[in-house]
């Protein structure tokens, strides 16, 4: 039988087969971020008759000065939880599990987006965007802790069976796991432990907020690809620490600014990343990057680099493609 078919279950969850939506913002939501009609009608048919065995929603913010831009999905107050018990339900209706994606953007806001001011780790302008951050003070990551947690447990009470937290992609918490972006003196910057060490809190502040029996992802930079950035030997650091912390799976992707290069060509481009990272942990990794072709999908979990493929672009450009690729192994 095809690895790709076979289930994966853990004690918090259980996914009928190895393939997985991964998070892909859609401009769907109105300008306040709620949930609007188009945005389920994307998601229902991008999910129709579950042959994916979970469906990652796009990133949300979880607060108005972590917006990345207008026209990205909420998870910033109570007022959201009812709209995102539909997105919830659509993808519960067609057969799949629902995960949510929550988010901080840091320095990658847009200024029009964000309600105050941009800020970062360190006042260093992102490579993708214009604004000159303002340092986040102490009190602040401690504020934005208990919004990632507070977003955590809307998502939980919305109906979903788990939240991944977003570390990649150059948004906030990449930024402080990078040594392009962290430069900070204080208990937050310098060593990976420290660079790590609002990762810790985030996810044990979530634990704490949406139970023990709740799987929490983290979307996970194996590498930023940029000279200075981060590398796989800190992300292996990274990972292990952050199992200990109370991750459940690693959702691993890489790119500070981009999670594709020119140079990422190959069927599971992020593959030697997944592959090192799921060596150092004991809990499922997610690859996602560049996967078309269902047998490359295949060989890959057959080679131990991952547990779990994430198909992105292959299912935007084609909503059936899931369900081809899963006839195909019947
Ligand atoms: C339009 C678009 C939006 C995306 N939005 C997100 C996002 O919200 N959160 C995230 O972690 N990754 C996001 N990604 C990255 C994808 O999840 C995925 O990692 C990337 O597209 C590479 O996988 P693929 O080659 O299968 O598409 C986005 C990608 C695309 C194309």
């Amino acid at each position: 039988m095809y690895k790709l078919l076979q289930p994966l279950n853990t004690n918090k969850i259980k996914l009928k087969n190895r393939l997985i939506m991964p998070p892909m913002a859609t401009s769907k939501p109105d300008n306040y971020g709620k949930v609007t009609k188009e945005l389920l009608d994307y998601y229902d048919e991008k999910s129709k008759d579950g042959y994916f065995s979970a469906v990652i929603i796009e990133h949300s913010f979880i607060s108005p000065d972590g917006r990345a831009k207008i026209g990205q999905l909420s998870i910033a107050d109570d007022d959201v939880i009812e709209g995102i018990s539909h997105l919830a339900n659509t993808i519960h209706s067609n057969g799949s599990k629902a995960i949510m994606q929550i988010n901080h953007a840091g320095s990658g806001a847009k200024k029009e987006a964000v309600k105050n001011e941009v800020v970062a780790p360190s006042a260093i302008v992102h490579p993708d965007n214009d604004v000159v951050p303002r340092e986040l003070t102490m009190r602040e990551i401690e504020e934005i802790i208990k919004q990632f947690a507070s977003a955590a447990s809307r998502v939980k009470k919305a109906g979903f069976d788990g939240v991944e937290i977003h570390s990649c992609h150059g948004y906030l918490l990449n930024q402080f796991l990078s040594p392009l972006s962290n430069k900070r003196t204080d208990e937050y910057g310098g060593d990976i432990y420290k660079r790590i060490k609002m990762h810790i809190e985030v996810v044990k502040a979530v634990r704490a907020a949406v139970g023990d029996e709740f799987p929490i992802l983290l979307r996970l930079a194996g590498s930023d690809y940029m000279d200075g950035g981060i590398t796989i030997e800190d992300s292996i650091v990274a990972a292990a620490e952050l199992e200990k912390a109370g991750v459940d799976f690693f959702d691993i992707s890489g790119g500070f600014c981009k999670y594709t290069l020119p140079i990422f060509t190959s069927q599971g481009f992020f593959s030697n990343l997944s592959e090192q990272i799921k060596k150092s942990v004991s809990i499922p990794v997610i690859l996602t990057g560049g996967v078309t072709d269902i047998i490359a999908a295949e060989n890959i979990l057959n080679e131990g680099k991952a547990d779990l493929i994430g198909v992105g672009r292959a299912v935007l450009k084609d909503s059936l493609w899931a369900k081809k690729a899963i006839e195909s192994l019947k």
